[in-house]
């Protein structure tokens, strides 16, 4: 493996000084502004624009992407092999001098309440009571090209081949290191916002649900997904930008499941280009600039613009179950804008960042005010609501609807199941009585009219199968509110929770004209959230809405307490809640990675399929190396498996111009029966390739059991040199 660049290791001692440096300017800033809040007789009124403390972070957070599942799709034929691009975290510290909050938006498919425990532990270690369970939120991008494995409630284990230590470490340190980043980062700056809408970038994937929301509601919008887009800008006091926060709702789901390469697909793809944009001259990932863009109310919105169509016969496919006449749910596909996934990814991504960027050059309303962070658990189970004036209702053990098991137009299920169904199938519900037990008339009275497939509230072995206890949490910046929210709220959930965080918020003294903002999947994954009526379709959505009708009449009066209290600042008098669960003995079921396997006279590294000797700009170039399982390559991030160089006539010297967490590469790693395997590099020459001389270079690790002991080594390959030329010399 090649360190990304040896660079990075010469500025360490720097970096020490610099840190230092930091420290002494923060703590007098800190010092300063803690006296002005502490000398303020009228806490209630924000103080004449004093500047916060700002930090920003980024941190490779990509795990060995090899054999383990992909987080997404739950399918089990996508397992990771190689590295489209790769995956970070992005945190953003404020500080008010007397409050911190911390966001973190982590290029994953969710946040699990486990990885938050294990990163909230971590940074307890580190830094004691200064970032805690109520003052960070941790937000997942819904990439469904990340590692699975890092979950520990039992219907996750089995979709991710258990509990993958390696997987959760990449995660843990990745997210630990982008706070660290932030922290020691730590300057006065300012924020700016700007709101705005993208169209042409996301659809609603089940508007028969949709449809079923009172007309007097969807009267007061005009789509029926959130086209808005905030922006946060931040600055040092020089005016200089330091980070952008944004967000947007939309499914990362442009890559789709024949995808066996991580990837931070739409969302992750906007971070990098804007990073590109401000970071000139770096490679992915380097360079101070921190461009997050979070995940937000999501539940029903696909990227895949060109919507829905029997792929098999060109037939629509059915509006309310969307089967296909032929081939069923399956053949429903989704798709577009682009021809093919990578380039929806890369229009996807694109407009995202394009419009952001807009907004981030014309932001000019300041935040100002104090910060407020509220946070709770609940035991979702056992909320009761009022539901009108004489009648309550109660939210219901987990469990999921059939119409789960047949997944969505961006990805479906391999079974008969079809989206919409409101009565259960005696054939699946037989198999599941004798498997997993017959679910208990309670639970199914009170899911109702969902038919229940997996009973996951009454399953609990060897650990309980969904959780109960769950995270609420409202962060505020000034007017800015960030509702955390765990898991996947559709369109009109969001639109409401939004609408009442905003009028608690808005009654307070201090408060006024509150932006709220959803952020989406964050803290602890409990699948979907949609309306009572939504529910009642029972598509995908609804039937993985997992607390049952009430879900989110439960979360509109949690997140109204919430907001309530930070108006009247008694955010700190709130009750805790049940702490969740932190389950030991977590069965890992990935095999161990066996010893590799290399062709008779070959070495590892060795070129299989050479390059050609010249290509044009934009050709694809393609070399084959014998490889070695990435997983032996252990603690992968911060590093790269492949580098496509130029010489440099003037230094006489090869120059790294992309890694492996470049768009225009793409490191596959193939697995062959018989252990042995291939590393298949591509590069795609963009435009602005520069004409001259070119290598590509491949770094890993083999293993080898010597007698019973196994054997790490690191390789390397190298392609010829080749050339991009304006034309063929052939
Ligand atoms: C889907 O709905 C259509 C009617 O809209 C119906 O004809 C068809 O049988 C349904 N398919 C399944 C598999 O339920
Ligand atoms: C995924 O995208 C590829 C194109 O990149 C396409 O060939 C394939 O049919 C798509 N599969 C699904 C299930 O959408
Ligand atoms: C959650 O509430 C249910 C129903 O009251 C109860 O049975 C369960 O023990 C509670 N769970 C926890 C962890 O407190
Ligand atoms: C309240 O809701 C219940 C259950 O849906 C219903 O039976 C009752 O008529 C409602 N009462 C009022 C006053 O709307
Ligand atoms: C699904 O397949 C099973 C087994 O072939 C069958 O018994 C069942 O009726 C099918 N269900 C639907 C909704 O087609
Ligand atoms: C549900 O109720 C029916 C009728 O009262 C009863 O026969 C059945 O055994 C009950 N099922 C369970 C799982 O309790
Ligand atoms: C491997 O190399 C040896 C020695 O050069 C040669 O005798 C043998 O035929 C080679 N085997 C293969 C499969 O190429
Ligand atoms: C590796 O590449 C070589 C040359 O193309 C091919 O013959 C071999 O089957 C490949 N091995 C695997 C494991 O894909
Ligand atoms: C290096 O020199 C060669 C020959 O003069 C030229 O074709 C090539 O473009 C140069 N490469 C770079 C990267 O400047």
């Amino acid at each position: 493996m090649a360190v990304r660049r040896a660079v990075c290791f010469g500025l360490s001692s720097l970096e020490g000084t610099m840190a230092v440096l930091f420290l002494l300017m923060t703590s007098t800033s800190v010092a300063l502004i803690t006296f002005m809040a502490l000398s303020n007789k009228h806490p209630t009124i924000p103080p004449q624009d004093p500047p916060y403390l700002i930090g920003v972070g980024r941190a490779d957070c990509t795990g060995p992407p090899a054999d383990i599942p992909l987080m997404g799709y739950a399918n089990p034929q996508q397992t990771a092999a190689g590295i489209h691009t790769r995956l970070f975290s992005r945190a953003f510290i404020v500080d008010d001098g007397s409050k911190r909050v911390v966001f973190v938006t982590v290029d994953i498919g969710m946040v699990s309440q486990r990885l938050r425990l294990e990163v909230l532990n971590a940074l307890q270690v580190k830094y004691g009571t200064l970032y805690r369970h109520d003052n960070v939120v941790l937000s997942g991008t819904h990439t469904h090209a990340g590692l699975a494995g890092y979950f520990q409630y039992t219907l996750f284990i089995i979709t991710s081949k258990g509990y993958v230590k390696s997987s959760v470490k990449a995660l843990v340190d990745g997210i630990v290191q982008s706070v660290d980043i932030a922290h020691r980062s730590i300057r006065p700056g300012r924020i700016y916002m700007s709101q705005g809408t993208l169209e042409d970038s996301s659809v609603n994937r089940s508007p028969w649900s949709y449809l079923n929301n009172p007309q007097q509601e969807r009267d007061r919008y005009e789509t029926n997904t959130d086209k808005q887009v905030v922006v946060l800008k931040l600055t040092d006091l020089d005016g200089d930008g330091i980070g952008m926060l944004s967000w947007f709702a939309v499914h990362a789901v442009s890559m789709n499941y024949t995808n066996q390469m991580v990837s931070s697909d739409n969302m992750g793809y906007a971070s990098y280009l804007l990073e590109e944009d401000k970071n000139r001259g770096s490679l992915p990932g380097e360079g101070p600039f921190v461009a997050g863009f979070s995940s937000s109310n999501l539940g029903d919105v696909s990227p895949n613009t060109r919507g829905p169509v029997c792929v098999n016969t060109g037939l629509p496919c059915d509006y309310l179950n969307s089967s296909c006449p032929i081939g069923g749910t399956k053949m429903c596909q989704a798709s577009g804008p682009g021809e093919d996934m990578f380039e929806s990814t890369r229009l996807i991504g694109h407009n995202i960042y394009k419009k952001a960027k807009e907004l981030y050059g014309k932001a000019d309303e300041e935040v100002t005010g104090f910060l407020h962070a509220a946070h709770q658990w609940v035991n979702m189970t056992d909320v009761t609501v009022q539901i009108n004036s004489t009648h309550t209702a109660k939210t219901c053990k987990p469990a999921l609807g059939h119409s789960f098991a047949a997944g969505t137009t961006d990805g479906g299920g391999d079974l008969n199941f079809t989206q919409g169904a409101v009565e259960g199938d005696p054939f699946w519900d037989g198999i599941r009585d004798t498997l997993l037990g017959e679910p208990s008339n309670e639970t199914q009275e009170c899911h109702r009219p969902k038919p229940i497939l997996l009973s996951t509230g009454e399953m609990s072995w060897p650990v309980p199968w969904h959780p109960e206890i769950v995270d609420v949490q409202i962060i505020t910046i000034g007017s800015v509110a960030v509702v955390a929210v765990p898991g996947e709220m559709t369109t009109m959930s969001g639109r409401r929770i939004r609408e009442a965080v905003k009028q608690e918020l808005d009654s307070g003294s201090s408060l006024k004209d509150t932006v709220v903002v959803i952020a989406g999947l964050s803290n602890i994954y409990t699948h979907y959230i949609t309306t009572f009526e939504e529910y009642q379709i029972q598509r995908y959505e609804g039937a993985s809405t997992i607390y049952g009708p009430h879900t989110l009449s439960a979360y509109l009066q949690k997140y109204r307490h919430l907001a309530r209290a930070i108006a009247q600042g008694t955010e700190s008098e709130l009750e805790r809640g049940p702490e969740p669960p932190y389950f030991t003995n977590l069965p890992n079921l990935l095999p161990v990675a066996p010893a590799d396997r290399k062709p008779v006279n070959s070495s590892f590294g060795e070129v299989l399929e050479q390059v050609f000797p010249v290509y044009r700009v934009g050709d694809v170039v393609s070399v084959t190396f014998v490889a070695g399982n990435p997983r032996h390559s252990g603690d992968i991030r911060d590093k790269t498996f492949i580098t496509v160089e130029v010489f440099q006539n003037t230094s006489s010297s090869w120059e790294v111009i992309h890694t492996d967490a470049s768009w225009e590469t793409r490191f596959h790693w193939v697995k062959g029966s018989n252990r042995e395997s291939n590393a298949t590099v591509e590069w795609r020459i963009p435009p602005s390739a520069q004409l001259g001389s070119y290598r590509i270079r491949h770094f890993g690790h083999y293993k080898q059991l010597i007698g019973f002991r196994p054997v790490i080594t690191a390789y390397q390959g190298t392609s010829d040199v080749f050339a991009v030329s304006q034309t063929y010399y052939y």
